[in-house]
């Protein structure tokens, strides 16, 4: 990837709507239980209509159980789950089997998540809404896959996953979702398997779509750089746990918790003339190794004594965002 300046990338301001709304999906507590302990804790979310609110974090911090959590499907291995979901003003519990009307997800593995033994054009009718007419369906799902940038959508009705690109069938990922008319999509790191030029395409369309229809996006990504192209507000992730939240403006430039700083500054940028990158020190502690103080503890320079015995709580600083640190920057 060519070294830029990414951390104001133009297009944030293009996607800013003229105001803020209320939220169309709410979670509060969410908490996903597997064998060895709670992989995410909790975990509160707002996403608003218009806007991408991106998840950011190392691989093992939870953002995948986050997802499936909120569309009631939680993989083998995962023992439950339990939180609060507000979404369009109705509220409940979260739902342990299938996803709240209105939301949909396009998964981390999206050629895994196709079925084989099914054309991409049946598996896009049948996630249509039960409304769209029989005699309409199949020209609709035509018309989704010439939305997502295929050529030759009729004939591309009739593919099998196995045909068709890694590309190709992670724009078949977000057609099926996109088919269900969602108000809210979860994408779960949707172009990380991808090269640049196909990511950026299928980033432009998701957020053409977002600004047609009013779309509110949760985007999960490790990936700074596409942070800061798409994202209105980030929530960052670690080890199971929201550590800082707020507008991706303020992120960038000021970031509170010391792991969201190593993020940011895990991002190459013009301006930096150093020779290498920076990196946070350590890995992820396993489930069964987490500290009982501060979750990061062991690979931050501000520990102190008290990180060390107690867990910092999220909380409100200033007039926007939220940090769980002792010592914030
Ligand atoms: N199916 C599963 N069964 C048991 N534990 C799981 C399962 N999926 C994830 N976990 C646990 O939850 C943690 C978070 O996983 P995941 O949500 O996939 O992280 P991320 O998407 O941030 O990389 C993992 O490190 C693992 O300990
Ligand atoms: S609470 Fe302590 S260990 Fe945790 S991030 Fe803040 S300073 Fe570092
Ligand atoms: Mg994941």
């Amino acid at each position: 990837m060519p070294v830029a300046e990414l951390a104001f990338a133009p297009g944030i301001d293009a996607y800013e709507p003229s105001h803020r709304g209320e939220p169309i999906l709410e979670v509060r507590n969410l908490a996903v239980a597997v064998d060895d302990g709670l992989a995410v804790e909790n975990v509160d979310l707002s996403l608003e209509a218009g806007r991408t609110h991106c998840l950011v974090g190392e691989s093992g911090c939870g953002k995948s159980l986050t997802c499936l959590a909120l569309m009631g499907l939680l993989p083998p291995g995962a023992r439950g789950v339990s939180g609060n979901l507000r979404m369009k003003g109705r509220s409940g519990a979260i739902p342990e089997k299938g996803p709240p009307e209105g939301l949909a997800m396009i998964y981390q593995d999206a050629t895994a998540s196709l079925d084989p033994l099914m054309t991409v054009g049946r598996q896009i009718v049948e996630a249509l809404p039960a409304d769209v007419p029989r005699r309409a369906r199949r020209a609709e799902a035509e018309d989704l896959i010439a939305q997502v940038g295929i050529p030759h959508a009729r004939a591309r009705f009739e593919s099998y996953p196995h045909e068709l690109s890694g590309g190709m069938n992670q724009r078949i990922a977000i057609a099926i979702a996109l088919a269900a008319r969602p108000s809210v999509l979860l994408a779960d790191e949707p172009t990380t398997a991808l090269d640049v030029t196909v990511q950026a395409r299928i980033l432009d369309l998701m957020l053409e779509f977002q600004q047609s229809t009013g779309l509110a996006i949760l985007f999960v990504t490790h990936d700074l750089g596409v942070v800061a192209q798409i994202a209105h507000d980030v929530s960052v992730m670690y080890c199971g746990e929201i550590v800082e939240s707020g507008p991706v403006t303020d992120l960038f430039a000021a970031p509170r918790h010391p792991y969201s700083r190593g993020l940011v500054e895990c991002l190459p940028r013009l301006s930096r003339q150093t020779e290498r990158l920076e990196s946070i020190a350590g890995i992820v502690p396993p489930l069964q190794a987490r500290p009982t103080g501060c979750r990061f503890a062991s690979r931050c320079t501000r520990a102190d004594d008290l990180c060390s015995t107690q867990r910092p709580c999220l909380e409100r600083r200033g007039n926007t965002g939220a940090v769980a640190c002792f010592n914030p920057l």
